[in-house]
């Protein structure tokens, strides 16, 4: 597997952690702070997976063109999570030291999307690398 493939890799066991701890925030702050972090980690992540050269067209794409549409949908998620984030953001800072309370679901949706998104692409990384060795046989 190729290095950018690796670092994709890490950044979604990265992704996973940090969403766990989002997921027991009972605080508006918390649960701010927490986004404050990932935020810029999940936007840099997109960037490395949408890069042509070494992305998921470049680590995917050597196994063929039957996985380019589910690449595009995921690329089109990108845009989604980013804006669910933004939301969430000014709402929480809307509430400070507040208990989390009906935020609380919205932050939940927002852990769950970002978690099937990860999961997704981590299947199509190993299918993909299935795929490969199967075409080096
Ligand atoms: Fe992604
Ligand atoms: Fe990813």
């Amino acid at each position: 597997m190729t290095d950018s493939a690796d670092r994709i890799i890490d950044d979604h066991r990265f992704i996973r952690q940090q969403l766990q701890k989002l997921e027991s925030a009972t605080r508006s702050d918390e649960a701010a702070e927490l986004l404050a972090e990932l935020s810029p980690i999940m936007s840099e992540h997109f960037k490395a997976e949408e890069e042509p050269d070494t992305g998921l067209y470049a680590i995917v794409g050597e196994a063929g063109p039957q996985h380019n549409r589910a690449i595009d949908a995921l690329f089109a998620e990108h845009r989604d999570l980013e804006s669910a984030v933004a939301e969430l953001q000014t709402l929480l800072g809307e509430r400070a030291d507040h208990p989390l309370g009906p935020l609380g679901n919205k932050v939940k949706d927002f852990v769950s999307q970002l978690r099937q998104h990860e999961a997704n692409e981590t299947e199509l990384l190993s299918v993909a690398a299935n795929d490969d060795m199967g075409a080096a046989d």
